[in-house]
């Protein structure tokens, strides 16, 4: 109870970090990375680009771009012996589940190798978890269909080639169509870095102790499963499918403004954003031509979807909350559309995030930094005087 202890606000102020990668103005509906906004990166750029931005801090030449790219192409692979890894997961586990479990493991065979106070070997274990986040994404995936692992390829381009993991089997030729590689790149850009998000704080906390980087990318991607952050996406499509007709869609809107239900439009809101999220604007775009490119914009859950949009962006209740769709929302669409079950929805935006958590990860560690020691306002008992069993 304040009163009783000092209570610090100076804590608070330091529990907040300083960075340089990413910039958001919430009222504006801002984002920059490196100072570059969103807008133009998922337009003009690709993702492995915009890894090397969010990571270095500038945008590659042509000759730092060619090597960056072969550097990735060449750790794409795993440890054999983590392969195994999987086989003690059970068939139906959650993609997520296997996916902290397998990346925690990566500490068990690297951990030893590097000295996070090194640059190098800070930099080697960022391309590592680039590189090999797409290989275990699919492993994921093709675990719980029971389906061999298809090992990467190295004359595909990094979205094709998760594409390939994804989908490819080794009974038949496997090519994955350029127009939807392009979007799967695009969600990666879109997700790549966000701030001092939920799940980039663990990052920042869990290395400010000095633990391995792969370690932390583990607690990151606990720390997004949760539907109120990166399980949103996988969320929308829950919901989507819950409300199953255009017709109960104003039963759960009306759910959704009753403040004794506990029911939120799953997509639409943000901490930051009172405004309309500049990345669910730029998916929104690239949602109309990924269904028109795939035949699917007539698809019963994707004019749910529509209905709901229309009615967040002019229903009183959302407006004056400034509830706009959100980054989730859009992906979530796109990823049904591309053929990617809800439950690997947020194993896709952990695989893009890990660049923006490594990033921020390394600009902590090559900075003094103490370890991170949030403090609490405390509402508990006065001291009192104990009392043995007999007595209670
Ligand atoms: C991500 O931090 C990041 O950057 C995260 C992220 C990233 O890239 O890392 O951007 C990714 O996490 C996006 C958000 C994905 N989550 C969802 O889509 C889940 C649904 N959204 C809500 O759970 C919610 O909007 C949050 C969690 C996103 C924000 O919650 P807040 O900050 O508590 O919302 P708020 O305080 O601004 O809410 C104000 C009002 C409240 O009602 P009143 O008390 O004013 O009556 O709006 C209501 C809330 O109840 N509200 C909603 C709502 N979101 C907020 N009502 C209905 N549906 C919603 N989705």
């Amino acid at each position: 109870k304040a009163g009783m202890f000092t209570f610090d606000p100076g804590f608070v102020a330091t529990a907040s970090t300083e960075s340089k990668i990413t910039y958001i103005d919430g009222t504006a509906g801002v984002l920059l990375h490196r100072g570059y906004t969103i807008q133009d990166l998922a337009s003009k750029s690709d993702y492995l680009e915009v890894c090397f931005l969010l990571y270095y801090g500038y945008l590659p030449n042509a000759q730092q771009k060619a090597e960056f790219t072969n550097t990735i192409k060449h750790h794409t692979m795993v440890h054999e012996s983590l392969t195994s890894f999987f086989d003690g997961f059970h068939h139906n586990a959650h993609p997520m589940a296997m996916l902290c479990g397998a990346v925690g493991a990566l500490s068990a065979f690297y951990h030893d190798v590097m000295d996070i106070r090194d640059e190098r070997d800070r930099e080697i274990a960022a391309h590592r978890l680039v590189a090999k986040m797409p290989t275990l994404a699919a492993m994921c995936y093709k675990h719980s269909l029971g389906q061999p692992f298809m090992y990467p390829r190295n004359d595909l381009n990094y979205a094709s080639n998760f594409l390939y993991m994804m989908f490819g089997t080794p009974c038949e030729q496997y090519e994955p169509n350029p127009a939807v590689a392009r979007a799967m790149d695009r969600i990666f850009t879109l997700h790549a870095d966000h701030e001092q998000n939920a799940s980039t704080s663990t990052v920042r906390l869990a290395g400010s102790s000095g633990a391995n980087p792969f370690a932390c990318i583990s607690a990151g991607i606990a720390t997004l499963w949760g539907p109120a952050h990166g399980g949103a996406n996988e969320a929308v499509l829950e919901m989507l499918n819950e409300i199953g007709d255009e017709s109960r869609i104003d039963e759960f809107v009306a759910r959704a403004k009753d403040p004794n239900d506990p029911f939120r439009l799953m997509g639409f809101g943000h901490r930051v954003y009172r405004n309309m999220d500049p990345r669910a604007a730029v998916l929104k775009e690239s949602c109309d031509e990924v269904l028109k490119e795939l035949g699917v914009e007539d698809e019963p859950l994707l004019r749910i979807a529509r209905r709901l949009e229309e009615i967040a962006l002019s229903d009183e209740y959302f407006v004056s909350r400034k509830l706009f769709p959100n980054v989730d929302f859009y992906s979530g669409i796109i990823l049904k559309a591309i053929g990617i079950p809800t439950s690997m929805f947020t194993v896709i935006f952990a695989l893009a995030r890990t660049v923006g958590w490594i990033s921020h990860w390394h600009e902590m560690i090559s900075s003094p930094h103490k370890i991170g020691r949030p403090r609490q306002l405390y509402t508990g008992e006065d001291q009192r005087d104990f009392q043995p069993v007999e007595k209670r």
